[in-house]
């Protein structure tokens, strides 16, 4: 059995509560971090679950009580559309959250979606080597914000894609085939995402149930259930969850 410990589970009534919920957990986050370092490295996720959150942090109090200039923004992953594009991960996050907010350009580390997937996933490489400490070619996140899918997925590792997975890459292009998404995409593997001090999984809806149950419960299988691979090697682990998507657990 592949199980979680109870702590690392927090169940919220709905995605409202959710959002709300950890938009108070981030915040707190970051001015733990920043006090401490005075930065925070965060990789941001796609998909429709984090939306409410970002318009959340985009509205007082949190837009004016975080200290958004000391955070340096990442994506976890990206459809190679540009940036422009309504498919785009960073287009979202810039219109719902950091067009709206004090952060610094320089900062804004997007993946180069208009680039073909191979050449945006070295070009991010190269970005997260320049972030890196030394002897590192990713840094250490403070912070990684993952969906899933309801086919189990998380970022754009996908069930079945076993060779990109076993990657020693921190970045990889992939072809991934999600509810009518884009296919080609660039995405942080494993090896990056676990070295990460916090990871959190945002999880909302019935739809996402059977893969939560699997994932967090199941059996070990990492073929099939790509997000079995987020085991942070010295970090936390947190799956955040509504009501609907805990149906099952
Ligand atoms: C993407 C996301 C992806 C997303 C899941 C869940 O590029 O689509 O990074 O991994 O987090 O597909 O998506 P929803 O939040 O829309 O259910």
């Amino acid at each position: 059995m592949f199980v979680l410990s109870e702590h690392d589970l927090r169940v919220f009534p709905n995605l409202e509560t959710l959002s709300h919920g950890v938009a108070v957990l981030f915040s707190d986050l970051v001015k733990e971090k920043v006090h401490e370092r005075g930065e925070f490295l965060l990789v941001l996720s796609g998909g429709s679950t984090p939306q409410m959150l970002y318009r959340l942090l985009s509205a007082p109090p949190h837009s004016t009580n975080i200290p958004w200039k000391k955070i340096h923004f990442f994506w976890g992953d990206e459809r190679c559309v540009p940036p422009q594009s309504n498919k785009s991960n960073f287009k979202q996050a810039h219109q719902l959250l950091l067009s709206k907010v004090n952060v610094l350009d320089e900062n804004v580390h997007r993946i180069k979606g208009e680039l073909e997937p191979e050449n945006a996933a070295r070009d991010y490489q190269q970005t997260l080597t320049k972030v890196a400490p030394n002897n590192r070619t990713y840094p250490r996140f403070d912070l990684v914000f993952l969906g899933l899918g309801s086919d189990g997925h998380t970022a754009s590792l996908f069930p079945g894609k076993m060779s990109p997975l076993e990657t020693q890459e921190p970045v990889i292009a992939v072809k991934g085939d999600y509810q009518g998404r884009p296919a080609n995409r660039v995405t942080l593997t494993p090896i990056a995402i676990n070295n990460a001090a916090n990871v959190m999984f945002l999880v909302s809806g019935k739809d996402k149930a059977k893969a939560l149950k699997e994932t967090i419960t199941g059996d070990r299988d990492l073929k099939s259930l790509p997000a079995q691979r987020i085991q942070p090697s010295d970090g936390n682990l947190m799956w955040i969850v509504d009501k609907a998507a805990a149906s099952e657990l």
